[in-house]
């Protein structure tokens, strides 16, 4: 079928800057006239024509509400702007990881690659009508677009005048798997509906040793229960768990990806992820019944991921020091080593404490996974994390809830090995954790959120902490004039960091107090929202006395958590009196 070229004229949008993770906007932001094909265009002309002239692009995501419209306008500027292939998940669901594994790993019937992806998600932001949508670009290696290219976007945004577009080709039925071939100006132009879960079952089963998994899951001691909260991690889950790997069906919670999530904020962790957080026994209400040994959540998108015992939640900085602490001998993928581990700067120490302990090469990187890529594509770092629910490794560009949970099912399954069939009992998730603090050490880890900040404000409570750090003295007296049984200040900062592999600095990644135990105060304001502002407030304690590794972790940072409030004026400037989020 032919089609022709139109070109549009447009104009420039305001707010088309893209954040840690893509540009993220409500719906209706996103459905004005020429919005999305502004950024879209603004994107390809930041990646030059040469590249995009005859390239293989990826186009899909968590299947979130609009993403079959933009689905469908993406392919017709693909299709306009000389793209030789469009690789689109069936009903447009392709998780972040997988979209990563596929743009790393898939080839075409013609041996053809992709050089990148548009991945529409806001990930872990609601979704539907009046929620969030959202789009990103990932590279050739399968990673977010750098601060280079996503600079370069933002400006075109500021000037562009045009875009082409196939006005007059058909939508592409995404339902149905196939080819669909057109013929263009430049030449052929196709369209593939695929299903990604082949290539990432494929890859995942290259990283993990499937038969051990299976053999824990069968077992009566080893419960389960994964919950996808209607994300798009629930159209790999139950290939994974129940087809590959023998779960029980019931063991699968919110697993039907929806446009709308259910209604719910797919977004895994002890607030958001209510129905899961009931079943392991942590909520405030008894569900009833002896709750699983295991549990885990994913975002919208499925690359974060929330891990739990019963009755016990690991934090995300805890589960990547454990992970990088187990991983050689529980997991096939790194038997030969780790080449380095990573993690964001507001992350706890705890993995530092592994790196040390192990002999590794350690980077401590600002928040957002992109910061990762370069480290692990010039082969210096294996495993990496950030506190933000986010896990991962250098088998794709991207973090990776599923991947995270089979890296915990490896462990257990290791640990378990000798007790799995006989009367011992389970080494349990919580038995793991508690053995991984004795041995180094536990990290108190808090994080407090307060969403939807007037962002004049917020700036605000920013300057007034950056202002403050210019004399630790006076620091160190409002601190002990709040509370006299603390560490004292011995720094503080506004995070910086050089990439060690291209050199580029990135400044301004967050505020830090850092006391003379090793406690730390971090102050951030997120990247990832999509209306007004959010501060984050990181709390973190190092304890190595193994008599004190025992404490509840808000009981036990209640001193710090009264000093940052108190240190950053925040009630004052927020004008509340307590966090959205607490995790
Ligand atoms: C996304 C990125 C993560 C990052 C997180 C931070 O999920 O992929 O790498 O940690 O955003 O979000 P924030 O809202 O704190 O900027
Ligand atoms: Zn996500």
């Amino acid at each position: 079928m032919a089609f022709k070229v139109t070109v549009v004229s447009t104009s420039p949008i305001d707010g088309q800057k893209p954040g840690t993770s893509g540009l993220r906007k409500k719906v209706k932001v996103f459905k004005q006239p020429n919005y999305l094909e502004n950024f879209v265009q603004a994107t390809f002309n930041a990646l030059t024509p040469e590249k995009v002239k005859g390239a293989t692009l990826v186009v899909s995501g968590d299947g979130r509400y609009y993403s079959k419209d933009a689905v469908q306008i993406i392919i017709k500027m693909a299709a306009a702007n000389g793209v030789r292939r469009v690789w689109v998940g069936k009903n447009t669901l392709m998780s972040t990881p997988a979209v990563s594994a596929v743009i790393r790993e898939r080839s075409g019937a013609d041996g053809s690659k992709a050089t990148g992806a548009f991945i529409l998600t806001a990930s872990h932001n609601p979704g539907g009508p009046t929620e969030d949508f959202g789009i990103k670009y990932n590279m050739e290696n399968g990673g977010p677009a750098p601060e280079s290219i996503t600079d370069k976007i933002y400006e075109n945004t500021k000037t562009i005048k045009e875009y082409p577009i196939a006005e007059d080709l058909p939508n592409v039925d995404i339902s149905a798997v196939g080819v669909t071939s057109f013929e263009g100006p430049e030449g052929k132009f196709d369209v593939e509906v695929f299903d990604s879960a082949d290539e990432y079952v494929k890859l995942m089963k290259s990283i993990f040793d499937f038969e051990s998994i299976r053999k824990l899951l069968s077992s009566p001691k080893f419960t389960f229960c994964y919950d996808a909260l209607h994300g798009v991690a629930g159209a790999y889950a139950h290939r994974i768990f129940v087809e590959e790997l023998g779960a029980q069906e019931s063991a699968l919670l919110n697993c039907v990806p929806k446009e709308d999530f259910g209604g719910g904020h797919p977004d895994p962790n002890l607030t958001y992820a209510k129905e899961l957080v009931a079943r392991m026994g942590l909520g405030k209400s008894d569900t009833g019944g002896e709750p699983p040994e295991f549990g885990a959540a994913a975002d919208g998108d499925a690359d974060r991921n929330m891990i739990l015992g019963k009755r016990f939640f690991v934090t995300p900085s805890d589960s990547v020091a454990i992970i990088a602490a187990n991983a050689i001998e529980a997991i096939p993928y790194f038997c030969s080593g780790l080449k380095g581990v990573a993690r964001s700067m507001p992350t706890s120490a705890a993995l530092d404490v592994v790196a040390k302990s192990l002999n590794l090469k350690f980077f401590e990187v600002p928040t957002g996974w992109k910061f990762f890529g370069n480290l692990m594509d010039a082969g210096m770092c294996s495993v990496c994390g950030e506190e933000s629910f986010g896990t991962g490794s250098d088998h794709i560009r991207e973090k990776d809830g599923i991947w995270a949970v089979l890296a915990w099912m490896s462990i257990l399954a290791h640990k378990n090995k000798d007790s799995i069939d006989g009367d011992t009992k389970l080494v349990t998730v919580e038995d793991i954790v508690r053995q991984h603090w004795a041995t180094y050490g536990r990290h108190y880890y808090t994080r407090y959120d307060y969403e939807n900040v007037d962002a004049g404000k917020a700036k605000e409570l920013m300057e007034h902490l950056v202002k403050l750090q210019s004399s630790i003295p006076e620091v160190n007296k409002i601190v002990k004039g709040i509370r006299s049984d603390v560490a004292n200040v011995s720094s503080a900062d506004e995070f910086e960091y050089k990439d060690p592999v291209d050199g580029s600095i990135s400044k301004h990644q967050g505020i830090r107090y850092l006391f003379e135990d090793g406690s730390r105060l971090v102050f951030r304001l997120s990247g990832t929202g999509s209306e007004g502002a959010t501060i984050r407030l990181y709390i973190e304690q190092y304890e190595k006395d193994a008599s004190k590794i025992g404490r509840e972790s808000q009981e036990a940072l209640s001193p710090l958590v009264e000093i940052a409030l108190k240190l950053s004026k925040m009630d004052e400037f927020t004008g509340r009196s307590a966090p959205t989020v607490i995790t």
